[in-house]
């Protein structure tokens, strides 16, 4: 190509959207749906109930709320949330399938409310899970959070990636490669791509409005997924558990705020959850 579209791509590439005030409140406002939804869930996963009824749920509750749930026929996606269920890395499709003692599932929600995208997701334990597992999700929301803590104006998509690659593989895990977060804010999916691995310094340098997700997948075997015929449902090709914890995030002056944290501290694995009501 000439050197003026080379330019013209390169600018493509690296121009990222830097959002101000009213883009935070409405990706806070979006961002605190989805986490209201997702606390309500909690009490939702049970022995029995189906994934079926887990998507009717949140389509409800979008209805209620005025918010479209943004995952619906997107790009062919037939439901409202994915959920992926053991050895489902993500986009599991909510069908007949009845959970059951010892299932870790993880549930993706995305909410647009006036315009913004809210994404976020979580892992749920059914009833009592191995101590294997309890490790796993421990390991991912951690992974997640050593993500959040590298995000301020002047690290770089680098950084996050090698955060989370540094502490998961450190817990004898590891990272799915395949899939990433992403921008977001009026549109679903965005520049800039947030690996979940990496070398600390590399990619793109992290700017005051910049709004995107993290949302590492973490295995207890090796990296590599493969596609189920469904076209959507990604599973690890050694059939090891994945887990995966998602939240929005914009960054600030200070360094990031956290649109889809739940003030009662339900964004956390259920064994590092303190117990209390309210
Ligand atoms: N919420 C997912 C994400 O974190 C995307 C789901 S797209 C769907 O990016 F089509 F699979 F629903
Ligand atoms: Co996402
Ligand atoms: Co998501």
């Amino acid at each position: 190509m000439s050197n003026l579209e080379f330019a013209r791509a390169h600018a493509r590439d690296t121009k990222i959207k830097l959002h101000g005030p009213e883009a935070f409140a409405g990706m806070a406002k979006a961002g605190q749906l989805v986490a209201h939804v997702l606390n309500l869930l909690v009490d939702q996963v049970q022995p029995g109930v189906t994934t079926e009824a887990l998507d009717a749920f949140v389509f409800d509750f979008a209805v209620d709320h005025g918010a479209i749930p943004a995952p619906l026929n997107y790009r062919g996606f037939p439901k409202s949330i994915c959920t992926s269920l053991n050895h489902v890395v993500c986009h599991g499709i909510p069908g007949p399938r009845a959970l059951k003692e010892g299932d870790i599932l993880n549930i993706d929600v995305t909410l647009i409310v006036d315009g913004w995208h809210g994404d976020s997701s979580r892992m749920y334990a059914v009833g009592k899970i191995s101590r294997a597992a309890e490790r796993l999700l421990e390991v991912t929301y951690n992974s997640l959070m050593r993500g959040v803590a590298a995000v301020r104006p002047g690290a770089t998509t680098g950084d996050i990636g090698a955060a989370i690659q540094a502490y998961a593989e450190g817990e004898r895990c590891s990272v799915v490669r395949d899939f990433c977060g992403h921008g977001l804010g009026r549109v679903f999916h965005d520049r800039p791509n947030i690996l979940h691995y990496g070398e600390p310094g590399e990619g793109l340098q992290l700017k005051p409005g910049m709004l995107f997700t993290i949302e590492p997948m973490i295995n207890l075997g090796k990296p590599p997924v493969k596609i189920l015929s469904d076209g959507w449902t990604a599973v690890t090709r050694d059939r090891s558990l994945s887990a995966q914890f998602e939240h929005s995030v914009g960054v600030t002056e200070e360094g990031c705020q956290v649109f889809t944290a739940s003030p009662k501290g339900l964004d956390r694995p259920p064994t590092s959850r303190q117990s209390s009501e309210g």
